[in-house]
């Protein structure tokens, strides 16, 4: 409760400081929703793991009610879908897929306007407006009276769904990193860093809950510890009562494990490609869509709302590519989000029509993010104390961290070596 009122009141404080300002662009970087677990013990769930619970559709949901709320109530997205001006697309599975629909129901919900008047039902009945294609049984089959989902806007959600490098949400875009990853990822000396804190505190704690022998709780390497806590934080999700009473710090580790199971596997180099390329083509829309502002911003039928639909594994490897000043995370919550908004002052833009009227806000989970390079040039430049960067200073901090050698595709082709091979 204290939480949601500090929200609020930091969001209405941000209104009021942005009245004469615009939004023009954003960019979400999203989780799925809650989920059953991975792997590990899954008999309390009524989904298949790994898949979207109802508790997680709700979650996405909800997201997408608030999203319609600032994002088209405020106009920058039309009242109907207007397929030109927003782009969502999901990595291919079930749970970011389904997640990406039941955002989509809250920020388009199913409205009265798109219902089939009687006529229309009548001649889907009849056949008349049925595509050319035979239909076995078809007057029971095609019920028009009866259909689930009658009212709801139809819009694609776009995956790849077999590797390929111009998808650049998945590590299967990019077969350097992708190899790297399936390196690194199951090694235990991967954790090296990590484990030697993290594995004392949660051994006896999941040997208790899991039914563990003493053999096997001295054999728990970290990739199997993080398995247990996957599994533990998706039944604490559905509310299904904790399986060991867990003191805050084992809670805590329990949660943070799964932060180092994510980012220690993209090791610096490999952190800034694979952000690079999930980066690029979100940033590119964002730039084209200021140039069009600048431009007079003549059309309502283009890109303003840019949609990667992801993992934990996406949003924790941006998080720490980025270096935001002062801010931490424990671990990459169900729904976890990043949000890039393009700001500009209209007077600014209707005198100057260039770049430095704008801005761009970034937004973790409801909380600002601040960039190094914003703030020092915000203050040593420019004297001031804002925490917001212009729109200058987030590129040139994009391209500071981001990975500049090769070409993207050569790069990514390259053959992943083992460090002990080199
Ligand atoms: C990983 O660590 C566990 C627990 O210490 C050990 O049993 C296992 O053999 C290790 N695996 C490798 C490949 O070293």
């Amino acid at each position: 409760m204290k939480i949601d009122h500090l929200i609020l009141l930091v969001s209405s404080l941000s209104m009021l400081t942005q009245a004469a300002d615009k939004l023009g662009f954003v960019f979400e970087l999203v989780r799925h929703g809650a989920r059953a677990p991975q792997k590990a013990q899954k008999d309390q769930f009524m989904v298949p793991e790994g898949m979207l619970t109802a508790s997680g559709q709700r979650q996405r949901y909800l997201m997408g009610s608030l999203n319609k709320q600032r994002y088209i109530d405020i106009g920058l997205l039309d009242d109907t879908y207007n397929p030109a001006q927003i782009y969502i697309q999901s990595t291919n599975f079930f749970r970011t897929i389904q997640s990406s629909y039941a955002e989509l129901i809250g920020i388009y919900p199913p409205s009265q306007k798109t219902k089939l008047n009687d006529g229309e039902k009548q001649s889907l009945k009849s056949g008349k407006g049925m595509p050319k294609l035979k239909i076995r049984n078809q007057g029971k089959t095609v019920d028009p009276g009866q259909d689930p989902m009658e009212g709801f806007q139809y819009i694609p959600v776009f995956n790849y769904q077999t590797p390929d490098e111009s998808d650049d949400l998945m590590t299967g875009g990019c077969k350097l990193i992708d190899e790297a990853d399936a390196y690194l990822f199951p090694r235990n000396d991967t954790y090296e860093p990590v484990a030697d804190y993290i594995m004392p505190v949660l051994r006896k704690p999941i040997q208790v809950a899991y039914g563990l022998t003493d053999d096997q709780a001295w054999g728990l390497s970290y990739p199997q510890l993080y398995d247990y806590s996957d599994s533990q934080l998706a039944e604490d999700k559905e509310g299904i009562p904790r399986r060991y009473s867990y003191s805050a710090e084992e809670w805590f580790y329990m949660r943070n494990t799964q932060k180092w199971a994510l980012s220690l596997t993209f090791p610096q180099e490999y952190k800034k490609i694979f952000a690079t390329k999930i980066m690029r083509n979100p940033l590119m829309n964002m730039h084209n869509r200021m140039n069009e502002i600048n431009d007079g911003d003549k059309t309502r039928d283009s890109l303003r709302y840019f949609i990667y639909s992801a993992h934990d594994l996406q949003i924790a490897n941006i998080l720490e590519w980025l270096h935001p000043v002062g801010h931490d995370f424990v671990d990459v919550t169900y729904g976890s989000s990043i949000f890039f908004e393009l700001w500009y002052d209209t007077d600014c833009v209707n005198s100057l029509r260039d770049e430095s009227c704008f801005k761009v806000k970034i937004i973790h989970n409801g909380m600002p993010l601040k960039l190094s390079t914003c703030l020092d040039a915000n203050w040593y430049t420019r004297g001031s104390y804002d925490q917001i960067c212009t729109y200058t200073d987030f590129r040139a901090h994009t391209t500071n961290f981001g990975y500049s050698g090769m070409p993207l595709h050569e790069k990514c082709a390259e053959t992943f070596t083992p460090p002990s091979m080199e």
